[in-house]
C-alpha cells in the first residue's frame, strides 16, 4: 500500500513535529484537534519550525510553503474517514488515548488503514484492544523534536500483523527518511527504558541538593557528550509527558529507578511544565 492520505491526532510538541515531518515528506496530513484555539497554536508551532528550518538552511521557502499547502486542520474526527495512516499524538493519557482507538475505528472506513500511537510508554495492546482492528494498530515513536531527531522507534503489540510492522517501517525510512528500530511492547519501549529513569535520578539528584541544575546538566554535556544535560532535556520534553512516562514504567515494573520524583510531581501540579509553559526548571 502506498501511504498518502494521512492524520496526526493532537498538535501539541509531538504532534505538531510529526505533522510537520508528514508534510515536508510530501504527504497529503489533516490535523485533529479538540477546538479551533488549539488548532491554531498547533498551525503557529508548525510554521515556526519551518522558519526555523529555512533560517537553518534545511528547506527553501518554496518547500516550506508546499509544505504548509499540505496540512488541513479539523476538529471533527469524521474529516478522517478516507485516512491510510493515523498516528495519534494526544497527551498522554491512557482513557483519552483508548476512546481516541475506538471513535478512529469507528471513522476511518478503509480496512487497510493503519492506526498507530506516538505513546512514550503506554501498552499498545491496550489502544489497539479498543478497536475492532488490532492487527492494525501499532506504536510510531517519534523523538523530540521530530524535525529533527532521526529515530523512529517501531512498537508492535502482541496482536500488530507483521505485513503492518513491516509496511510502517518501510514507510518510516524510505518516504520520511527517519531510521526506523523495532521495539516490543514493554514498558518505555527502548529508548524511554533508558531514559526515564536517567531523567528521574538527574531530578532527585537536584532534590536532594547533591548539585546545582546547572552543574548536572554541564556534567553530562561536558563529561558524556549528550547536546543537552538530563534536567534541560527534562524541560524539553515537558514535564508533564516525564512524568506520566515514570508512572507508566514504574507501574508496570516497580522499577524504583523509574519512581517519580515528588518534585517532578510538584512541578507539573503547579503547571510548571518546562519549555511549553514558559517554565519548568529553567525559565524559558
Ligand atoms: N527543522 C529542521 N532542522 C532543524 C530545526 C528545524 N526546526 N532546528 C534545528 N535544526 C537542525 C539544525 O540545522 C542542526 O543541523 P546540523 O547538525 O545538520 O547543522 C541541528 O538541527 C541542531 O540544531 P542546532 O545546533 O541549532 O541546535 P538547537 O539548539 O536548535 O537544537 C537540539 C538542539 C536538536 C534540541 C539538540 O540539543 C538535541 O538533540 N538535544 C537532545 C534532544 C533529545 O534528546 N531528544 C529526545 C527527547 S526524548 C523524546 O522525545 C521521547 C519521549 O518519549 C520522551
Amino acid at each position: 500500500m502506498s501511504i498518502q492520505r494521512t492524520a496526526v491526532i493532537g498538535s501539541g510538541l509531538m504532534g505538531a513535529g510529526i505533522a510537520e515531518v508528514l508534510a515536508k515528506s510530501g504527504l497529503d496530513v489533516i490535523v485533529r484537534e479538540i477546538n479551533d484555539e488549539a488548532s491554531a497554536a498547533g498551525r503557529a508551532r508548525i510554521e515556526k519550525s519551518l522558519a526555523r528550518a529555512v533560517e537553518k538552511g534545511k528547506l527553501d521557502a518554496q518547500a516550506r510553503d508546499e509544505a504548509m499547502g499540505r496540512l488541513r486542520f479539523t476538529t471533527d474526527i469524521g474529516e478522517l474517514a478516507d485516512r491510510q495512516l493515523v498516528i495519534e499524538a494526544a497527551s498522554e493519557n491512557e482513557d483519552i488515548k483508548k476512546s481516541i482507538f475506538a471513535e478512529l475505528d469507528k471513522v476511518v472506513t478503509d480496512p487497510d488503514a493503519i492506526l498507530a500511537s506516538n505513546t512514550s510508554s503506554m501498552p499498545i495492546i491496550r489502544f489497539a484492544q479498543s478497536t475492532s482492528r488490532p492487527e492494525r494498530v501499532l506504536g510510531v515513536h517519534f523523538f523530540n523534536p521530530a524535525p529533527v531527531q532521526p529515530l523512529v522507534e517501531i512498537v508492535s503489540s502482541v496482536l500488530t500483523a507483521d505485513s503492518v510492522r513491516d509496511s510502517v517501517t518501510e514507510f518510516v525510512a524510505e518516504v520520511l527518511g527517519k531510521n526506523p528500530i523495532q521495539a516490543q511492547d514493554r514498558p518505555g519501549f527502548i529508548v524511554n527504558a533508558l531514559l526515564i529513569p536517567y531523567l528521574c535520578s538527574a531530578i532527585r539528584m537536584l532534590e536532594a541538593g547533591f548539585a546545582t541544575k546547572e552543574d548536572i546538566d554541564a556534567g553530562m554535556v561536558g563529561g558524556c557528550a549528550h547536546p543537552m544535560g538530563p534536567i534541560k532535556l527534562a524541560d524539553m520534553v515537558g514535564l508533564d509527558t516525564c512524568l506520566y512516562a515514570a508512572e507508566s514504567i514504574y507501574r508496570e515494573t516497580g522499577d524504583p529507578a523509574a519512581k517519580p520524583p515528588v518534585l517532578l510531581s510538584r512541578m507539573v501540579d503547579g503547571g510548571l511544565l518546562g519549555v511549553k509553559s514558559g517554565r519548568g526548571f529553567y525559565e524559558y
